[in-house]
């Protein structure tokens, strides 16, 4: 059995990979700040037979981050995994960001996966073994038009990860960054609540289960990179080879804003 802490899990991605880990028998530890959504999800976990725990948390607070750590460690004896998803989303020209969007953005994408990693990083040191999964994003690895601060974010996740794997190398420790293309999930609503407008993907997507059982594979064999759409692999490495020529290609997969 593995023992799995996710941040995020309250809702989309976070929660499908907590379902996918509790159902194949390894105990969740499911993360976020609404506890009334957590407490009925791991409710639900354990009424289907499953090992769940919820610690509520908010990714911004580098003590809640060390308290998921520890009271994982205090009821299940160690930490295996360590899935930093907790993610929020923008969609603007950087002209018309407004620097405190820029700055929460900031303090929940990349503050909130170092320290969500950070803690992670002190238990597998004690243990001498562990697993962070860093949910990033396709447009971490090449931006869209009206994501350049989220863009931003998740690219620095994915050089978090790099630098991670460089440091890791030669030791039991593992660290793997997942790249998902547009996927339904609650992400959207989460922008038109706090910021008050709607944004529409164009072009493919998929699923929230999809994500998760490629990173249910991840856990199994642990890889450096997962592309759980497989064909935005491609993307990637074209923009590494013709950055140019991803930048005509990409005008297909902006994002509309609508008021
Ligand atoms: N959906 C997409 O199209 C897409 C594509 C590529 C990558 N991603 C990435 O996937 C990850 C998960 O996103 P999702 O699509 O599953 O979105 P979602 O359905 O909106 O879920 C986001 C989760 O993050 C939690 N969260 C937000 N702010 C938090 C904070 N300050 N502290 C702790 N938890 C916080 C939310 O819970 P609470 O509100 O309860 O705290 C929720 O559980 C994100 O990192 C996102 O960037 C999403």
């Amino acid at each position: 059995m593995k023992v799995v802490a996710i941040t995020g899990a309250s809702a989309g991605i976070g929660l499908a990979c907590a379902k996918a880990i509790a159902a194949r028998g390894d105990a969740a530890v499911l993360s976020a700040r609404r506890s009334d959504r957590l407490d009925a999800e791991v409710a639900a976990i354990r009424a289907a037979g499953g090992q769940a725990l919820a610690v509520t948390g908010d990714v911004t607070s580098e003590a809640d981050m060390a308290t998921l750590v520890a009271r994982t460690v205090e009821r299940f004896g160690r930490l295996d995994v360590m899935i930093a998803n907790a993610g929020i989303g923008y969609h603007d020209t950087l002209e018309a960001t407004p620097p405190d969007v820029m700055r929460c953005l900031v303090d929940v994408n990349l503050m909130g996966t170092l320290y969500a990693a950070r803690a992670a990083a002190l238990q597998f040191a004690q243990q001498q073994s562990g697993h962070l999964i860093v949910v990033s994003s396709i447009v971490g690895r090449r931006g869209i038009a009206g994501s350049s601060v989220y863009s931003a974010t998740k690219a620095a996740q994915a050089g978090l990860v790099e630098s991670l794997r460089a440091e890791w190398h030669g030791t039991p420790l593992r660290a793997s960054a997942v790249y998902p293309i547009s996927t339904a999930t609650e992400f959207h609503d989460a922008i038109r609540r706090d910021y008050g407008f709607t944004v529409q993907g164009r072009g493919p997507r998929q699923t929230a289960d999809s994500v998760a059982q490629a990173v249910v594979r991840c856990i199994d064999a642990p890889k450096p990179e997962v592309y759980p759409y497989r064909r935005a692999r491609a993307l990637a490495v074209l923009n590494s080879l013709a950055p140019g020529l991803a930048d005509r290609l990409v005008t297909r997969f902006g994002r509309r804003r609508t008021p």
